[in-house]
């Protein structure tokens, strides 16, 4: 089976400081056509802004193209099983993007397609995203030894990836969220035999007191609408606001429900460093889709 991305820990820790160290070189120098006429097909189940632009970007900068599969494009949902699409697909296109609700679909996908599978956004995980942090949490502080990170919000898939790879990377995580959506314990162990476990609490203000960095994602996600009542009462006092942010670095992954989970000075002020982190996506997924075209 080829290599694919389903979740950050798909790669091994060598693995993800090569992947990075790539995005990295192509942001600052380019590197000719690597992927001269290879296609990727973007298969969505749900909208997105950063994650289709940056893919569909990122291949045309490496030579290829992008090939938009949207949920009225594909018979994928409407009758076609997974399993029959991933087959399909896999024999025109060179690389599958998958954005979708279950998190199985992405794993279904990769079982049977014949290229690598990359998850652009499970509602378990959200690999991609988790690159494009960690390359720019080692620009803005030169590495991951000493950097303290809080996360301020849900538990759910963005802050999943996200605990994975800082436990790979060697950064300290402390997730704040309120009862009832901490991270699933599958996430909690695998960070654990990682030698890292984040620490967990229902506090933000103790949360962040040692932190260098909050983090924060939207508390209605995609597929949530109809919870969107009880999760705004449940999610009271974790807006990540200038009081509980003072001089710290803000990350977001955006979209961002401004007056939700954050307040629009604090996304808008300099603490905030989330359009280095949507740049990143094109630049961290160049450094992957190059990587996983050399693996066998
Ligand atoms: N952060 C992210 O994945 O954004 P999109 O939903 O716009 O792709
Ligand atoms: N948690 C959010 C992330 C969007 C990139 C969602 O699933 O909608």
């Amino acid at each position: 089976m080829p290599r694919s991305l389903l979740d950050i820990d798909d790669l091994t820790t060598d693995e993800l400081d090569t992947v990075l160290s790539r995005a990295a070189d192509l942001k600052a120098h380019g590197d000719g056509e690597p992927l001269h006429n290879q296609t990727l097909g973007m298969v969505f189940e749900k909208p997105s802004t950063r994650t289709r632009v940056s893919f569909e970007t990122g291949m045309t900068q490496l030579g290829g193209h992008a090939v938009f599969l949207g949920p009225d494009d594909i018979h994928l949902g409407h009758g076609e099983p997974v399993k029959d699409t991933a087959r399909a697909v896999a024999r025109y296109v060179d690389f599958i993007m998958a954005r979708v609700f279950d998190h199985a679909d992405v794993e279904e996908l990769a079982e049977y397609a014949t290229v690598p599978v990359i998850n652009g956004l499970t509602d378990d995980a959200h690999p991609c995203q988790t690159l494009a942090d960690l390359l720019t949490i080692r620009e803005q502080f030169g590495g991951f030894d000493d950097v303290s990170v809080a996360w301020v919000g849900d538990g759910n898939n963005v802050c999943q990836s996200f605990v994975i790879g800082a436990a790979m990377a060697g950064i300290d995580l402390t997730v704040a969220t309120p009862e009832g959506y901490g991270i699933d314990d599958d996430v909690r162990e695998r960070a654990a035999d990682l030698g890292n476990e984040p620490e967990t609490t229902n506090d933000p203000e103790a949360a962040v007191e040692d932190a260098d960095v909050i983090y924060t994602d939207v508390w209605v996600s995609m597929g949530q609408e109809d919870q969107r009542e009880q999760k705004l009462a449940d999610f009271e006092g974790f807006q990540v606001d200038s009081a509980l942010v003072g001089d710290r670095t803000v990350m977001h992954c955006l979209p961002a429900h401004r007056g939700e989970e954050i307040t629009d000075e604090v996304l808008e002020s300099d603490n905030a460093i989330v359009w280095d982190q949507a740049e990143n996506r094109m630049h961290a997924q160049n450094g992957l889709l190059t990587w996983l075209a050399e693996q066998e």
